[in-house]
């Protein structure tokens, strides 16, 4: 009997090749850079299996160019705001996606992130390295606390908690905007409060909120102008919730002491943006999840969630269980 057959959209840890291998008839897109649209479109025809990345458009054309013998699509992500979920519930495709093995690694991140740009960090490196550093001075590079300090939490699902939890060995009060979360959570000392007050009352701000009609350019300019100008704000959730123009204007003029970008809008970062001029922002490539044993696991799972497609079981992670019913 042939295998099934799959198609990986980029080079992936070897723990989920590997189970993969060992049951289906695969291909590998090995280039550093995603596969174009149009190569995209050619890899996928007649394929039963499908693995792609949060850098690959998902949608109805991709499907239908695949075939009605496309029996899943696992996204290598927590993230699925690059898959059209409703064209693939229609075509009673089940997606798959990566949580919970993410959620430490990104909240560590986010939480680097966060004291990186309070205190300076890679602005004092450069300071360091540029021959700038005459001798140590009570006012050089001063920054701001964590310590006592409010963090509000745009989004309290898992990562959301996890940057709690940290957030209590620095004493920090902990303030949460969440619509789908219904009660404050007594348990991690974390507060529920209207998006106005977060913005209001929070020295950080760090977003952890899927992408969504609702939370596209969330963090733009009205909402800048109710922050503090103290505030430091962190997103290692998805670019497009914060206002890239309004982020600049906020940053430049100083109405916020500072930003922490690991996504932008778009991605890669364009080398001709503004925000690259300013000193008061860190932005580093989408890496939150980026530790070794991390991204085995989503390897690992997104391998899972592939091959249970393939057989026809239900998927241990799935998106649109929707996609069940209508079958
Ligand atoms: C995700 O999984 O959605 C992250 O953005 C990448 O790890």
């Amino acid at each position: 009997m042939s295998k099934p057959k799959v198609f990986v959209t980029r080079a992936i840890p070897e723990k989920g090749i590997e189970i993969i291998k060992d049951f289906c008839d695969v291909e590998v897109w090995q280039a550093e850079l995603p596969p174009s649209r149009a190569e995209l479109l050619r890899q996928v025809r007649g394929v039963d299996g499908l693995l792609s990345l949060l850098t690959d458009k998902i949608d109805s054309e991709v499907m239908d160019e695949a075939g009605p013998q496309l029996q899943v699509i696992s996204n290598l992500a927590v993230g699925f705001d690059n898959i059209d979920v409703q064209a693939a519930t229609a075509r009673k495709i089940p997606v798959g996606n990566t949580p919970d093995v993410l959620t430490d690694a990104t909240a560590d991140f986010a939480f680097a992130l966060m004291m990186a740009v309070a205190r300076r960090i890679p602005e004092a490196e450069h300071y360091v390295r540029e021959g700038r550093w005459k001798t140590w001075g009570p006012m050089t590079l001063l920054g701001v606390d964590l310590n006592g300090a409010t963090l509000g939490l745009v989004g309290f699902g898992r990562i959301g908690k996890a940057m709690a939890h940290r957030a209590s060995g620095f004493d920090m009060r902990v303030i949460y905007y969440d619509p789908n979360e219904q009660e404050s959570d007594s348990t991690m000392k974390a507060t529920k409060a209207d998006f106005e007050t977060l913005l209001r009352e929070s020295d950080f701000i760090s977003l952890h909120t899927p992408l969504t009609l609702d939370t596209r350019h969330l963090i733009g300019s009205s909402a800048f102008s109710k922050m503090k100008p103290s505030a430091v704000l962190v997103n290692t959730a998805r670019g497009p919730i914060v206002d890239m123009a309004a982020l600049y204007q906020a940053l430049k003029v100083n109405r916020i002491f500072g930003a922490g970008l690991d996504v932008t809008d778009p991605e890669p970062l364009p080398m001709d943006s503004p925000l690259l001029t300013l000193d008061n922002i860190v932005i580093v490539p989408h890496i939150a999840s980026a530790s070794k044993a991390t991204r085995e696991k989503m390897s690992w799972m997104a391998a899972q969630n592939l091959i249970a497609g393939l057989k026809g079981e239900p998927l241990p992670n799935c998106v649109n269980p929707q996609a069940y019913s209508q079958k």
